[in-house]
């Protein structure tokens, strides 16, 4: 059987298809190889270090949220591997309130870095799947990469993005904008080897992923969508409906991805300040170019998430996304309010 690995994939996409440039190949590996030392850590568990990488960090993000341990490890594991290999502008995370400079030693290259080091933090003291997810966007010129507004973009202007799951086998799920590759850690020879190519997400589905003890707080229109999708084959819908919910973003992605379906982590009265839980730039903006590259689609309910114009580093937005059809029928309900 003939094996591709990532570097050969990356290689081909650059030479043969000229989807890529040496940075953006080099940006890519760099990433990758920072997903591995984070699957090694977590693969550790409760004996890596000194008192494990399990637990409380102490400290919390600019988001007011509690960082565990393995948060802050993935964030400096993510900043330490990118930051001298000349392929990057500047860098932003969930984990940090400002972007990170390239330190003057280093020279700069053309891209920007967003990333979620770890999605999925509430899994990991239970030994549940996690990841992390990325975003790749060019530096506009004239743009100081030090600052925020240089990745204030539109998700439309991606030119890469991926997600790593560390679960049973780690995997690596990547768009350059040329459909969406998976790649399966050979755990032997240290390498991402390609396991699926052109992976399409079914237009329909009978499976939706929802944190449902939020019901009594969500809008009207989320509500009505949910409650149609409730009733089974008695109701609208006609169709009995499977619900699955995983708390790490990047599992339930990755689900439907393999077998179809619709996530939703819409707004409710508690968040509604906050515009949303999700944050648009390095989780929901990623996840919807890989969706719609697997014809899917993702939208907030009211406009495609990629189509939004970002106000903040650390923005939140509502997010519907996966099987085409069901996504429309959830936003046909909003569009009727
Ligand atoms: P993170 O761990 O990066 O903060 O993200 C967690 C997110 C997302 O992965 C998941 O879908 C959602 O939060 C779960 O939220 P609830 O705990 O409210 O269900
Ligand atoms: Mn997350
Ligand atoms: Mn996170």
């Amino acid at each position: 059987m003939r094996r591709i690995t990532l570097s050969r994939y990356l290689i081909e996409e650059q030479r043969e298809k000229g989807k890529i440039n040496a940075d953006l190949r080099l940006l890519i590996e760099v990433v990758a190889r920072a997903c591995k030392s984070i699957a090694i850590a977590i693969g550790k568990g409760g004996l890596g270090g000194e008192g494990g990488i399990l637990g409380e960090a102490g400290s919390d993000n600019v988001q007011g949220e509690a960082q565990k341990k393995l948060d802050v490890l993935s964030n400096e594991i993510f900043l330490e591997a990118n930051e001298w290999g000349g392929h990057l502008a500047g860098m932003a995370s969930e984990e940090m309130e400002l972007p990170h400079a390239i330190p003057n030693r280093y020279p700069q290259g053309e891209y920007l870095l967003l990333f979620d080091p770890l999605d999925g933090s509430s899994n990991i003291d239970i030994n549940v799947s996690v990841g992390t997810i990325f975003s790749v966007l060019r530096c506009t010129e004239g743009d100081d990469p030090t600052q925020a507004n240089a990745f204030l973009q539109a998700g439309t202007r991606q030119v890469a993005a991926g997600y790593a799951v560390y679960g049973p086998t780690t995997l690596f799920v990547l768009t350059v904008g040329d459909g969406v590759v998976c790649f399966t850690l050979d755990r032997e020879l240290g390498s991402f080897v390609l396991t699926q190519e052109n992976i399409q997400i079914p237009h329909d589905t009978k499976e939706f992923a929802i944190n449902m003890s939020n019901m009594r707080f969500w809008e009207p229109p989320m509500q009505r969508y949910v409650n149609d999708l409730l009733s089974g084959k008695e109701g609208p819908r006609g169709k009995d409906f499977n619900m699955r919910w995983v708390a790490s973003m990047v599992v339930d992605v990755h689900r439907i991805l393999t077998r179809g379906g619709v996530f939703m982590y819409p707004l409710d009265s508690k968040i509604a300040a906050q515009g949303g839980k999700l944050r648009l730039l390095y989780e929901a903006n990623p996840m919807a170019f890989i969706v719609e590259q697997a014809g899917g689609a993702a939208s907030t309910g009211h406009c495609n998430i990629m189509d939004i114009q970002p106000s903040g580093l650390h923005q939140r937005i509502p997010v519907i996304l996966g099987s085409k059809n069901e996504v429309a029928l959830a936003v046909a309900h909003h569009l009727k309010d």
